[in-house]
């Protein structure tokens, strides 16, 4: 085989699809590639290794991937020694499919097979392509902090805490990609936590599909409360946050135990997903709204400065008008900071996608403008009650498109666009004066 073999290393290309998770997953991706001595491309066409690392939520997520699948087809035929990987969730989904159908792709890496990436691209295994690798392994969770990362930030980390999810809410592919839930224990977390603080980490992300479900599949009694509150006595560490919450698992200790800790965020992802009990118990959610309005006014109570956002399917099978206008109302009455809203999308092999009253994709289109403008004029309102108020942010760099602006965010993750002062570096706290509200971001002046 040709020059890959012999070539010791050249230059690595990640794209990222999907949540967090798939995030902090291809910055350990991209250690392992810097550990056998490749060097990050800025470009694609540079690259002498692409990684996709994929989502498969939704329908449109694999549509972008299978797009990208289609300009490497492109590139190798440029460039013939270029290796192409899938990892992530349509890795473990397809398996060996996705080469039969796309030969372009060298290896198949599901999420559990991360440790197999030197391996496949410069060990043992370098040479036998096409590889695939897909066997789930819940007990390799804890060799995740072993695991170097190539990490984006010197600020902010991200520290999965759990893989996997047990909840099979009937809509959901992420149970089948990722696997059960599998916990790593308080003591390696708080280890990596503690690394992450002497090396300068300010914030760290807490990542799980159901945080308020972590320690659960130890059955020893441990759970989230335990683990934020030996988190919070780690000096160094600014801000923890965490996502995402899950209003199943979720109980009044854990709140009092995020409440108690001044370095926990007061921000909570909190997806609800609908406002009709009917469609709940469809999707197999487990509450109901009334457990819902009781959970969040205990947040709000023990935090009252908290910022809560939330995801929403629209057009789930059975979806009747009434109900959709059940969401509506609980829009209202919930007054989110935001809520990210989905057309539901039949994925194969959830039981959802068998249900036969699903609802006509014109319909679906008309409902999630609906919620949209609904959340959005609420958004807004709420932003604007910050104008004229001073917050603390961490910043975190200059806005993609103006190097003399900068952004940071609140506890409550409200992005601040402010211009640059001289004095400032990444990672610093200060104090911005909101100047001026929109609905996705905040304008603000440096007050010091
Ligand atoms: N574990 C998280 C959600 C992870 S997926 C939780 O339980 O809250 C992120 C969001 O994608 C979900 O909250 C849901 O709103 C949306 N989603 C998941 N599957 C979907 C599907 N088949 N179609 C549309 N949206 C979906
Ligand atoms: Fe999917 Fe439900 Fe698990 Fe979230 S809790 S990942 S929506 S199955
Ligand atoms: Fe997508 Fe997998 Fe995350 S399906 S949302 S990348 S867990």
């Amino acid at each position: 085989m040709e020059p890959y073999n012999e070539t010791p290393a050249g230059k690595y290309f990640t794209l990222t699809y999907g949540c967090q998770m798939n995030e902090s997953d291809s910055e350990r991706i991209n250690g392992q590639l810097e550990e056998i001595g490749y060097q990050p491309a800025s470009v694609m066409e540079d690259a002498d290794i692409v990684i996709l690392n994929t989502c498969s939520i939704r329908q449109n997520a694999e549509e972008k991937v299978y797009g990208k699948i289609g300009e490497l087809k492109k590139l190798k035929q440029e460039k013939p020694h270029l290796l192409v990987g899938i990892t992530g969730c349509m890795a473990q989904e397809n398996k060996g499919r996705l080469i039969a159908r796309m030969p372009v792709i060298d290896f198949v890496l599901g999420p559990y097979h991360i440790h197999d990436l030197k391996d496949v691209v410069s060990g043992e295994k370098k040479g036998r392509a096409p590889v695939v690798m897909t066997e789930m392994n819940p007990e390799r969770v804890s060799d995740f902090s072993e695991l170097k990362a190539a990490r984006k930030s010197h600020v902010f980390a991200w520290v999965p805490i759990m893989q996997g999810c047990n909840k099979f809410c009937t809509y959901c592919i992420v149970p089948y990609v990722r696997g059960r839930q599998a916990s790593r224990t308080v003591q390696d977390i708080c280890g990596e936590v503690r690394r992450l603080a002497e090396e300068g980490y300010k914030e760290i992300t807490l990542l799980g599909q159901n945080v308020n479900s972590y320690g659960l599949d130890f059955r020893n009694g441990t759970d989230f409360a335990d683990l934020i509150n030996s988190l919070s006595e780690i000096p160094g560490i600014e801000r923890i946050r965490y996502m995402t919450s899950h209003p199943r698992d979720m109980t009044f200790r854990m709140v009092d135990a995020m409440a108690a800790s001044p370095k926990v965020v007061r921000h909570m992802h909190l997806p609800v997903q609908h406002g009709s009990n009917e469609m709940l118990r469809k999707m197999n959610r487990g509450y109901t709204i009334e457990r819902f309005f009781e959970l969040l006014e205990y947040v709000r109570e023990k935090m009252p400065d908290i910022a809560v956002t939330t995801d929403i399917i629209t057009g789930f099978p059975g979806e009747t008008e009434n109900m959709h206008q059940e969401t509506l109302s609980l829009l209202k009455k919930a007054r989110f900071d935001s809520a990210y809203t989905f057309i539901y999308s039949p994925r194969t092999g959830t039981p959802a996608a068998r249900m036969t009253d699903q609802v006509p994709e014109d319909i679906k289109k008309r409902r999630l403008q609906e919620l949209m403008n609904t959340e959005n004029s609420i958004s807004l309102e709420l932003n604007r009650a910050m104008e004229g108020h001073t917050f603390r942010v961490i910043a975190e760099g200059p806005t993609k498109n103006d190097p003399e602006h900068w952004f940071g965010r609140t506890s409550g993750n409200k992005m601040i666009i402010f211009p640059k002062d001289k004095k400032l570096e990444v990672g610093m706290t200060v104090s911005v004066h909101v100047d001026k509200a929109q609905t996705w971001i905040l304008k603000g002046t440096l007050t010091e």
